[in-house]
């Protein structure tokens, strides 16, 4: 059987920082509840993954797919970290790099209707934001499927514990987290925070003035 890969579990009490322990872009200061997990962390975790993924498909051509919009910071460090790791080592992983975009959110809730755009060359290995429920990337592997590839894998920097989730796990997960909803990072509620550093709670008056 499959072991789950381990990755960092962010308690349901978890609180977050204040957000004046860290640097917010000012026209996000009302709109955001907390600092969830800081930009610095995020990345430690992503060079971490990174060596992980090295070890388990050195040697192997790679087309490393990036999930718009919201997996293109993820996508970007955890490419950079395997460059590095490419450049001075051993073994190294020959990678292209492809991008395919899927939407299924308004406000802070799924549609239920997924909708793919984009991606050429489909697929060996997916970089994505976040796991809610799992629909999202359950519809991708189908659609990844009519391609034949000979092996697809997973990395997700967030996976959420909730009880909608239809049972999909990564083959890579950077944090577990709460059932809460998160942005910046490029992970957004209606297309804002996608500018914002660190991986933050948005508050009520967020919530409020950026619905759609
Ligand atoms: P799923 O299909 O329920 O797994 O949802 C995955 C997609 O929903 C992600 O790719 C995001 O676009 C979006 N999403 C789910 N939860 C959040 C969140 O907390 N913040 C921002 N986007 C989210």
């Amino acid at each position: 059987m499959a072991s789950v890969s381990p990755c960092v579990v962010i308690s349901d009490d978890e609180q977050g920082y204040d957000l004046d322990l860290f640097c917010i872009p000012k026209h996000y200061a009302d709109d955001l509840d907390k600092v969830y997990i800081p930009h610095g962390l995020i990345m430690d975790r992503t060079e971490r993954l990174a060596r992980e993924i090295m070890k388990d498909m050195g040697g192997h051509h790679i087309v490393a797919l990036c999930v718009l919009k919201g997996g293109y910071k993820f996508f970007a460090d955890l490419l950079d970290y395997i460059k590095t790791l490419n450049r001075n080592n051993d073994r190294s992983i020959p990678m292209t790099v492809d991008f395919i975009r899927l939407k299924s959110y308004c406000n802070d809730q799924s549609t239920g209707e997924i909708k793919v755009i984009g991606g050429d060359d489909l697929s060996s290995l997916t970089g994505k934001d976040i796991i809610d429920t799992g629909k999202t990337m359950k519809t991708l592997l189908e659609l990844l499927k009519q391609y034949n590839p000979k092996m697809v894998k997973v990395a997700s920097l967030l996976v959420k514990r909730t009880p909608r989730s239809v049972g999909y796990r990564p083959d890579f997960v950077g944090f577990e987290v709460p059932d809460k909803f998160v942005v910046g990072y490029a992970l957004d509620y209606n297309e804002y925070f996608r500018d914002l550093n660190h991986i933050c709670v948005i508050s009520e008056t967020g919530k409020e003035k950026y619905k759609a």
